[in-house]
C-alpha cells in the first residue's frame, strides 16, 4: 500500500492565448499534465500547490478548469500570492473554501498518511501569511492524526534558504512551526513559491520546494541585492512517495529535462570494481 501523489506549484496561468513573461504557461501545464499521464497515471492524487493563475484572473481560472481536466488522477488545489481567493471559489466552487478557517485548506486522509493543505495567501501581499484561526485547524488536524505520518503542502516557504526571496517566504513562522513540533512524524513540508528546486531540515523539521511550472531563477547565496535570471526551464513537479517507514519526494523535469543518451534494460547485476 504505497501512497504516490503528484505536486504542481506556480502555474502562472494566464487567459487563454496570453503569455506570461514571455513564456507560455498553459502550454507548458499540458506539458505536464501529458507527463502526468505518461508516468504517474497510477498515483492518488495531484496536489496543485499555488499561483495558479499569473494574476488572479477569473479567465485564467477557467482556462485551469479546462486544462485540468484531461487530469487522469484526481486533483486538489490550494492558493498562492498570485491568486485571488474570491476569483478562484467563482470559478470552482465555494466548496473548495474550509467551512472554518475560509481558506483552502484540505485534509486528506489516505493509504495511512494525512496530508495536509494550508492556503498561505493574504490579499495584497507577497509574502505568506496563516491566520490564527489557521494555525489552530492545524492544531486540530495534527492531534487527530498523531497515528501516522502526516505531509504538509502549502504554496509559502517557511524556511530561509538564503537567497534573494527569503523576505517573502511565510510570514512569522514560529507559530507554523510551533504547530508542526506538536505532531511526531512531519515527513515533508513541501511549498513552492522560490521557483527553484530545494531541501532542507531546520527545527528538526524537513522542507522542500519545487521549482514549479512557470521560470526558474538563478541565485546568489546570501546576495539579495545580487541580480539574478529568470530561466525558461526546468518545469518541474514534485511526486511524493510514502511507505509506513519511508517518504521520498523525485522531481520530474517534464521541460527541459536531460538529454537521454542509452537505455539500461533487464536485471540489475552488482558488480564490484575488481570484479567488473
Ligand atoms: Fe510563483
Amino acid at each position: 500500500m504505497t501512497l504516490k501523489f503528484v505536486v504542481m506549484s506556480d502555474l502562472h496561468l494566464m487567459p487563454q492565448g496570453e503569455l506570461s513573461m514571455t513564456l507560455d504557461t498553459g502550454a507548458r501545464l499540458e506539458q505536464a499534465i501529458d507527463a502526468v499521464i505518461e508516468r504517474y497515471g497510477d498515483a492518488d492524487f495531484c496536489i496543485l500547490a499555488g499561483d495558479l493563475a499569473d494574476m488572479g484572473q477569473p479567465a485564467a481560472y477557467e482556462y485551469l478548469k479546462t486544462i485540468i481536466a484531461r487530469m487522469p488522477i484526481p486533483v486538489h488545489i490550494t492558493l498562492g500570492n498570485h491568486d485571488r481567493r474570491p476569483a478562484f471559489l467563482d470559478v470552482f466552487g465555494a466548496d473548495f473554501a474550509d467551512a472554518e478557517t475560509g481558506k483552502v485548506d484540505k485534509v486528506i486522509d489516505i493509504k495511512g498518511y494525512r496530508i495536509i493543505m494550508l492556503d498561505s495567501s493574504e490579499p495584497g501581499r507577497v509574502d505568506g501569511v496563516l491566520e490564527d484561526d489557521q494555525i489552530d485547524w492545524l492544531h486540530a488536524r495534527l492531534a487527530e492524526a498523531l497515528d501516522r505520518p502526516v505531509i504538509v503542502v502549502l504554496h509559502h516557504n517557511a524556511n530561509a534558504l538564503h537567497i534573494r526571496s527569503d523576505d517573502i517566504r511565510l510570514l512569522e513562522p514560529d507559530a507554523f512551526i510551533g504547530a508542526l513540533k506538536t505532531h511526531p512524524d512531519i515527513r515533508q513540508v513541501i511549498a513552492g513559491h522560490v521557483h527553484i528546486t530545494s531541501t532542507a531540515t531546520w527545527r528538526g523539521l524537513p522542507f522542500t520546494t519545487l521549482a514549479g511550472g512557470h521560470y526558474s531563477v538563478s541565485f546568489v547565496v546570501d546576495e539579495p541585492e545580487a541580480a539574478i535570471r529568470r530561466i525558461d526551464g526546468p518545469g518541474q513537479m514534485a511526486v511524493v512517495i510514502g511507505t509506513p517507514d519511508r517518504t521520498t519526494v523525485l522531481f520530474d523535469d517534464f521541460i527541459d529535462g536531460n538529454t537521454s543518451f542509452g537505455i539500461i534494460e533487464g536485471p540489475r547485476v552488482h558488480k564490484t570494481a575488481a570484479a567488473a
